[in-house]
């Protein structure tokens, strides 16, 4: 377990794009924190970091999932999840999310993953929990 501090919004995504040029895929990343604390901040960094152009990259809230391709790379799809207005588990189920969670050829990241915890249940997954500071200051703990 690691704590960092990032003092502003880009700081957040640099950290997002180091860890996107290590992860592999089948992982699954959940980013838990407040409104606000910086979940999609992190997501886009995390993207920019798998050569995603940052202009195609949205917040999810309306589609629950969406699934970026990237080409010349090794991991294929980045499937950002936001289940902030998630009504139950199997609206995702019914998308199709089980055919990317864990996906060898996939990296997921999911905002409020604490929503679909069944689904889950005994997948390995590098949790980051992202706690507001001030204005600008976000605690983020890797585990
Ligand atoms: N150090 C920081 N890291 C990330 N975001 C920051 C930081 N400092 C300020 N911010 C601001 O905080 C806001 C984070 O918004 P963002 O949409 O990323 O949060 P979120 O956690 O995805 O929210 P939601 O729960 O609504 O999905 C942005 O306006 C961003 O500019
Ligand atoms: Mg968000």
């Amino acid at each position: 377990m690691k704590k960092i501090y990032t003092k502003k919004p880009s700081e957040t995504q640099d950290l997002a794009k180091q860890l996107a040029q290590k992860s592999n895929g089948g992982d699954i990343i959940l980013l838990e924190g407040d409104l606000g604390t910086g979940k999609t901040t992190f997501t886009k960094g995390f993207a920019m970091g798998l050569g995603i152009i940052e202009d195609e990259i949205v917040s999810p809230t309306f589609t629950l999932m969406q699934i970026y391709k990237i080409k010349n790379s090794k991991i294929k799809n980045l499937v950002h999840i936001d289940t902030y207005r998630l009504e139950n588990e199997d609206q995702l189920i019914e998308i199709g999310v089980e055919d990317y969670l864990g996906d060898e050829n996939s990296v997921c990241i999911i905002e409020w993953p604490e929503k679909i915890s069944n689904l889950l249940k005994n997948k390995k997954t590098i949790n980051l929990l992202i706690k507001h500071v001030d204005k600008n200051t976000r605690e983020i703990e890797v585990t």
